[in-house]
């Protein structure tokens, strides 16, 4: 065991060098093993913490730098005939910011409360062209193809590359041919493996960037724009904020 300073342990329970855990301020546990993480997580599921909120609203900074990378890569290039899907939409924050610029978007999202207070918020800011479903991204499928798609934060809350592999699929597969995938997930700048994060009520997947990018270019499609948006934490492990514009070959 390792000290390295403000409450973070290094251990290695497994007693083998390929597995690292990092323990932080005694509540949030990091780790590249699957199997700890099953250990210790008090969450079924990624998304269980998600079905139970009724808003979401990202920190202000990663507001700022999202609305930035969405302006510069992703609404100029827009038409008013384009119809957007914004799959993992939350309470419908960023479906807001994009209908104004096209004909329709679609939100879907897996939390019905969420999509509950995304239909409120339309129907009061009078944003009559943005429509709002369920949809569990473990049995994804759309019923027509997009001009473009925005999937932002949501494999962040699937951890096993399978089921992220057959998600971006399907994406792939529901976009117009030259039609753009916007991505942002958070991502762990440190270590080569994908890291699993867990605390009480919470977990997430925060996978290496070669890990993450490699999942969209062997299901169709080719970078177009990236940009790191937001660092989060450099303790005990570098995470942050990584935009992506995809284009569908
Ligand atoms: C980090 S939030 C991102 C919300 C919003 N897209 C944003 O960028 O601000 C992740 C979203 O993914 C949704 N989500 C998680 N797992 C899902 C699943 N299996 N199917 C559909 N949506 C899911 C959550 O309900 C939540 O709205």
């Amino acid at each position: 065991m390792r000290k390295r300073g403000g409450g973070v342990y290094r251990l290695d329970w497994l007693g083998t060098e390929k597995c690292s855990t990092w323990i932080s301020f005694g509540y949030a546990i990091f780790t590249n093993s699957i199997k700890i993480s099953g250990k210790v997580r008090t969450v079924l599921n990624l998304q269980d913490f998600w079905k139970n909120k009724i808003v979401w609203e990202p920190p202000v900074q990663t507001q700022k730098t999202q609305q930035e990378f969405l302006e510069t890569y992703f609404i100029r290039n827009l038409n008013k005939d384009d119809v957007v899907c914004d799959f993992a939409c939350a309470d419908g924050l960023w479906s807001e910011v994009v209908a104004p610029y096209v004909k329709r978007v679609d939100g879907f999202d897996c939390s019905e409360k969420m999509l509950e207070t995304a239909r409120k918020n339309s129907e009061e800011k009078r944003l009559n062209n943005i429509f709002y479903q369920y949809m569990d991204a473990f049995n994804v499928r759309f019923e027509c193809r997009y001009d473009h798609i925005m999937m932002l934060g949501l494999l962040t809350c699937i951890d096993d590359d399978k089921t992220a592999d057959r998600i971006v699929k399907t994406v792939a597969e529901s976009i117009k041919v030259g039609g753009y995938l916007i991505v942002r997930d958070t991502l762990n700048m440190y270590e080569p493996d994908d890291v699993y994060y867990d605390e009480p009520n919470y977990s997430a997947i925060y996978r290496a960037k070669e890990n993450y990018e490699r999942i969209y270019l062997r299901n169709g499609f080719e970078l177009i724009a990236y940009r790191y948006l937001n660092p989060y934490s450099s303790h005990p492990i570098e995470l942050g904020s990584h935009g992506y514009v995809f284009r569908k070959k």
